[in-house]
């Protein structure tokens, strides 16, 4: 998608027209530009129907004038006091939605921006393009585009501009998540991961690849008890961007290329889904693409574990007891709570080997999470306050919510084994994704800041968010990237 910014547009260029208001009087200061470009008579019908100016209203019409067909459509932005990022990449959002043309040239006018905001078009563009992110690889009909440049009428071209190339390398970023989460299994294999994370190199990340053999040798036995039971292989991708000489910032993903659950095997109904089970790994390789085509100054690692769960004469069975990376020992009470098995390793592994001062992951960890928030929300986890205060807000700036849950050491007994050190799944009913994340902080090294993100519930939707279709959102990806932005960049 061709966006660009222009202090004036020409009509020659013009297709389908979106002017952005706030008030009826906003409205008017734009009519007679709106009118030098589209229909008059459409213009005032338009701004005429157009009565309610609350956030997201949105009044189309189409006009025929010249034998050229025209779309318009005025959306309100709401009140000034609701400018944010976050708004305007679901109006964005909304925009693409009301937009009934196919492979429409889109002219955004808007009344909105100012010095205050001077990029809120890049915002709004930012969100058409998210949005208008499908799949049609394995269909023979492809679905039609129905947005394909963006044009945006702006008193502030260089900042727009500017701003437009980090929301693209972001947006790239997810859209990197979106298409391995929705791969099926088949082909999303875990060597497949290893080849997209490979693909980082072009960027100047550095790639190191630890297969059986090398995890055996670090004594990876947790990771590797779950991969145990699958044709496929098991890695674990280190992938690092050195943009600055500051300790690093890890990143770790689960990357389970699918989960059958194992010996406990799940429940045929969307076991389907669990081909989404590495979507934390992609979240880390996404993130990384976002900074390193930036050439943002920090220094990030990422890891993730690459591994497929199934079930074989060679599967771990419940009841196994297996010895971590970290020498403490884990009873596999459940084959199903496998992410956290291979988490266990790889945090421990990032730990000693790369001394992070912050460390992050991200996992689609627990059905549990779905029941606490619903697909809102991710749910976090950190021990520290300060993590928490940066992760949040930067979870507000760009629209992806979390919530942060205990970490308290009374949930610990629910872990307890009585054969081995700890047991991967709690005892009692309830806090699933609590018991899971006291399991992970077992795993972390001393005096390091660390989170965890729980992003099983929002890392796919049946219906459609704001700024995705139906399926894999590509959650983590915008907020991942202004967490480290805004803690690393000046
Ligand atoms: N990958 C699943 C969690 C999950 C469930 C992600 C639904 C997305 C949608 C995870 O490995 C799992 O199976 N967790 C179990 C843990 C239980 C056995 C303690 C769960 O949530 O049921
Ligand atoms: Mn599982
Ligand atoms: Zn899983």
């Amino acid at each position: 998608m061709d966006i660009s910014f222009l202090k004036s547009v020409s009509v020659e260029d013009v297709g389908s027209v979106v002017v952005v208001v706030t008030t009826k009087d906003g409205a008017s200061s734009v009519v007679d530009r709106v009118k030098s470009l589209i229909d008059p008579g459409c213009v005032d019908a338009a701004f005429a129907a157009m009565t309610d100016f609350k956030y997201g209203s949105v009044e189309g019409l189409t006009s025929v004038s010249t034998g050229v067909k025209r779309e318009l459509l005025v959306v309100s932005s709401g009140d000034q006091a609701l400018f944010s990022r976050a708004s305007f990449e679901k109006l964005g959002g909304r925009i693409f939605d009301s937009i009934s043309a196919k492979d429409a040239k889109v002219t955004i006018l808007n009344t909105v921006e100012s010095a205050a905001l001077p990029e809120a078009a890049a915002y709004i563009a930012s969100g058409i393009s998210l949005k208008s992110w499908t799949f049609d690889k394995y269909k023979a009909v492809k679905s039609d585009q129905k947005v394909s440049s963006i044009m945006c009428e702006t008193a502030y071209v260089d900042e727009n501009t500017k701003v437009m190339s980090r929301l693209d390398a972001i947006r790239d970023g997810a859209f990197t998540v979106r298409s391995m989460a929705t791969e099926p299994a088949n082909v999303m294999t875990p060597d497949q991961v290893v080849e997209e994370a490979r693909k980082l190199k072009s960027l100047g990340v550095e790639i190191t690849v630890l297969d059986r053999r090398n995890m055996e040798s670090f004594g990876m036995n947790a990771l590797l008890g779950v991969g145990q039971g699958s044709a496929q292989s098991s890695y674990t991708v280190v992938m690092e961007y050195k943009g600055s000489k500051d300790a690093p910032i890890a990143l770790v993903g689960k990357g389970l290329t699918f989960d059958s659950g194992g010996i406990c095997v799940k429940p045929s109904n969307k076991m389907g889904e669990m081909k989404e089970d590495m979507t934390g790994a992609a979240v880390v390789i996404g993130t990384i693409e976002a900074i390193a085509s930036q050439k943002l100054k920090t220094h990030v690692v990422g890891c993730i574990g690459v591994v497929e769960n199934m079930i074989s004469g060679h599967a771990q069975r419940p009841g196994d007891v297996v010895t971590s990376m970290s020498g403490k020992t884990i009873e596999v009470d459940n084959t199903d709570a496998e992410g956290r098995l291979v988490l266990a390793d790889v945090l421990w592994y990032a730990c000693e080997e790369y001394k992070p001062e912050i460390m992050i992951d991200v996992a689609t960890l627990t059905g549990a999470i779905q029941v606490a928030l619903g697909h809102e929300f991710a749910g976090l986890f950190t021990n520290s306050d300060e993590l928490a205060e940066t992760i949040t807000r930067a979870a507000d700036v760009v629209g992806e919510k979390v919530w942060r849950f205990p970490l308290h050491p009374s949930y610990e007994d629910d872990i307890k084994s009585d054969i081995a050190d700890v047991k991967n799944v709690g005892s009692g009913r309830g806090a699933g994704s609590i018991t899971a994340a006291m399991f992970l902080k077992k795993f972390i090294c001393d005096n390091v800041q660390w989170a965890h993100i729980d992003i099983a519930a929002v890392s796919s939707d049946s219906k459609g968010r704001a700024l995705s279709q139906k399926g894999a959102t590509g959650f983590g990806v915008r907020l991942l990237e202004e967490v480290i932005r805004s803690r690393y960049v000046n």
